[in-house]
């Protein structure tokens, strides 16, 4: 007793006093804890495990969910991988719950809420997915068209923010491209702005830096169509295009799929590297997750053994810094060089022979990926775009609180 005493009272002091030793011992006691509980599960019989682990996840899953109230979803580096993975879960149960219930039996969870949706830039699917997924919520989602609002006659950006706080339980804005002359950072600074004065969820629809709920939607795609993701290889090819587009697609999907453990190639042709914060965030991520991130300047070389695929074309850098009124016409002549830049059949030879073709839409068909490539069997562009929708709806569903 004596010498156990002093013993503890020996490592004690020198654990105290020493940093190395403070981490060497907690790490002790972390492995002996674990050891503790890892014999105690051994007693129980392996139906009382299940009970517990059940229930644990339950709690944890309950805390993430907790957590996502009031949560603006501007990039998904802000988000922990717990909650989207949370969100993931709630995307599949509700897509579930459509399915096998049909949509009449999803219950109300955002009654009389409403989300004001401040669009300055178009869209085919976004407005559309963020309606629909609103209605089977039983809520209200509000188009505002931004040239219609009185912004264009000077209005504060903070009276409009703090106006659609009143009116809507959570915002979401989209500005990119022609909105904002393609110059990079000036939409995603709107977005700022708003989230800063709006005590309400921002949510970003796609700005010129980031698109998260797509990102959210296409790594669900992803997981549906090739199991676990991670160790799959997904190569995101740079696609020649008549017109200019900007690099939220490509950020989200390099992204969400280096959170998500996924080995990612971006390949495109000399001068359109990708923003460096994005290329150091999608290092991180990788170095975090187990997965890698790689960039090539040769299309065919990436596709060897990919997974998915999504051709796309983005715009150079000096077009981002320059802006399209500025560099758009140069820009667009630089692009002839690389017109084979362009998924065709042939090229899916090289990939997993279960490799599937994705896209965000819009696909430029005949320029960035052929006819043939995108009605394939392996495409899975319309899959795609009903899981971004929900998504879209679990994302609404966490951040305004409706299943807390
Ligand atoms: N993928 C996507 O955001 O499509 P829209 O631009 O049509 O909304």
């Amino acid at each position: 007793m004596l010498f156990s005493f002093s013993l503890s009272t020996l490592i004690f002091s020198l654990v105290s006093k020493n940093k190395v030793l403070k981490v060497y011992f907690k790490g002790l006691f972390i492995t002996t804890g674990m050891l503790y509980v890892n014999s105690l599960i051994n007693t129980l019989n392996a139906k009382k495990v299940t009970y517990i682990l059940v229930i644990e996840g339950m709690v944890f899953l309950r805390s993430v969910i907790t957590n996502l109230v009031g949560r603006d979803l501007i990039t998904t580096q802000e988000w922990s991988i717990e909650e989207l993975r949370a969100t993931l879960k709630v995307a599949k149960e509700l897509k579930r719950m459509y399915y096998y219930l049909g949509p009449s039996r999803i219950p109300d969870y955002l009654k009389k809420k409403v989300f004001v949706m401040l669009f300055y830039a178009p869209s085919t699917r976004t407005r559309s997915a963020f309606e629909t997924a609103m209605e089977l919520l039983g809520g209200h989602a509000q188009y505002v068209e931004a040239r219609m609002t009185r912004m264009g006659e000077g209005e504060a950006l903070k009276d409009v923010a703090k106006m659609y706080e009143i009116f809507g339980d959570a915002v979401g804005i989209r500005i990119l491209d022609k909105a904002i002359d393609y110059k990079y950072g000036e939409g995603h600074k709107v977005i700022r702005e708003v989230a800063k004065y709006a005590n309400v969820p921002v949510i970003n629809m796609a700005d010129d830096q980031e698109h998260p709920t797509q990102a959210l939607g296409d790594i669900m795609t992803m997981e549906e169509k090739l199991g676990n993701v991670r160790g799959k290889k997904f190569v995101i090819m740079w696609g020649y295009a008549p017109v200019i587009r900007g690099y939220c697609s490509i950020h989200a999907d390099m992204l969400i799929a280096t959170r998500f453990g996924m080995d990612v190639v971006i390949a495109h042709p000399p001068g359109f590297e990708l923003p460096e914060k994005y290329v150091e965030w999608a290092k991180q991520n990788a170095k975090e997750s187990g997965g890698s991130i790689e960039f090539v300047n040769d299309y065919r070389q990436a596709l060897e053994g990919a997974h998915a695929v999504f051709p796309r074309s983005w715009c150079s850098r000096k077009l981002a810094e320059l802006g399209a009124s500025k560099f758009g016409e140069e820009e667009l002549r630089m692009y002839q060089k690389y017109r084979d830049w362009r998924l065709k059949m042939e090229d899916l030879d090289l990939m997993d022979k279960r490799g599937i073709i994705t896209h965000v839409l819009p696909v430029l068909r005949g320029y960035e990926a052929d006819d043939e490539v995108m009605d394939s069997p392996r495409s899975v562009i319309y899959e795609q775009a009903e899981n971004n929708m929900f998504a879209k709806a679990a994302v609404l569903l966490l951040t305004m609180g409706g299943l807390v």
